[in-house]
C-alpha cells in the first residue's frame, strides 16, 4: 500500500483551490474517487493509482506534472505577458494553480514543442546548459541557403555579446528554404541570430525535438498533453 491523504488535501493538493472551497466541493458531492461519489473530506485515500472527478472532470492523482504542448504563434511564455495571452491560459486551471512552469521559453512567433512541469529538480535539468540536451528547430529562411551557409553555421559564428563563436550541432537542408538545425544551448533568439550571422533571415521557427522526444504530429497547436513514461525516456530523464 502507498501513502494516504484526507480527500480534502488530495484536491487541495492538486489544484483545485484554497481547503475550505475543496471542502465545500466534496460536501457537495462534486468529487468521485475511483468511480464513487465521496462527500466525506476526512476519508482517507491510497495515493497510488488514485483516479478522481472533479465537476465531472477525469483527472488522475499526479505528486508532480510534465507536460508538452504545442505552442501555437502569438502566444507569450511568460505568467505576465506584454502583448499576448500566456500559454498557460491553454491549460486547466488546476495545472497553473500548482505552479507549472515552461522550460527555457520560446518567442511569441516561435511554435512547437515546449516542456511543462512544476517539478523544480526537471525543470533544472531540462534547462541546465551543464546537460546540453539538444533541441532541433525547423528553420524556415527568407532566402535560399546556400552550403557555404550550412558549413557555416556548423562550424560556428560568432553572435554580438558571445565570447565565442557558437556552432549548431547539426544542420539539414530539407528543401531551399528549410533547414533542421539541432543547438546544444538555449541562449536568447539564438537561432534567429546565428541565421542573421549568415546573412539569411528567419520567417518562420518550429521548435520539433526536444532530446529525443519528437513533437508528436496528432498534438495540434494550442493543445498539450501528460509525458509518458517513455517520453521520459527519450528526455534522459529516467533510464532508458
Ligand atoms: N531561437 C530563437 O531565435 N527563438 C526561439 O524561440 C527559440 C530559439
Amino acid at each position: 500500500m502507498g501513502k494516504k491523504l484526507a480527500l480534502e488535501r488530495i484536491i487541495h493538493n492538486q489544484g483545485f483551490g484554497a481547503r475550505k472551497l475543496c471542502r465545500l466541493m466534496i460536501w457537495n458531492q462534486e468529487v468521485t474517487v475511483n468511480g464513487q461519489v465521496c462527500d466525506d473530506p476526512d476519508a482517507e485515500f491510497d495515493l497510488e493509482q488514485l483516479h478522481y472527478t472533479v465537476k465531472g472532470e477525469a483527472w488522475d492523482y499526479r505528486e508532480q506534472s510534465y507536460l508538452m504542448m504545442h505552442k501555437p504563434s502569438h502566444y507569450e511564455c511568460s505568467h505576465k505577458t506584454q502583448h499576448h495571452p500566456t500559454i498557460y491560459s491553454l491549460l486547466p486551471q488546476p495545472l497553473v494553480v500548482r505552479d507549472v512552469q515552461c522550460i527555457g521559453r520560446l518567442d511569441e512567433d516561435t511554435t512547437g514543442l515546449i516542456l511543462i512541469s512544476d517539478d523544480g529538480q526537471f525543470i533544472h535539468r531540462m534547462s541546465s546548459p551543464k546537460h546540453k540536451v539538444p533541441k532541433v528547430y525547423e528553420v524556415t529562411c527568407k532566402h535560399p541557403v546556400s552550403d557555404a551557409q550550412i558549413a557555416h553555421l556548423c562550424q560556428g559564428v560568432q553572435l554580438i555579446d558571445e565570447d565565442a563563436p557558437i556552432a549548431a550541432l547539426s544542420c539539414t537542408r530539407i528543401n531551399a528554404h528549410v533547414l533542421h538545425m539541432t543547438l546544444a544551448e538555449g541562449k536568447y533568439h539564438q537561432v534567429k541570430r546565428m541565421v542573421a550571422a549568415i546573412s539569411n533571415r528567419v520567417e518562420a521557427l518550429k521548435r520539433i525535438q526536444i532530446g529525443e522526444l519528437v513533437l508528436p504530429a496528432d498534438l495540434a497547436p494550442g493543445q498539450w498533453r501528460w509525458l509518458s513514461e517513455t517520453d521520459m525516456k527519450h528526455l534522459g530523464a529516467l533510464p532508458a
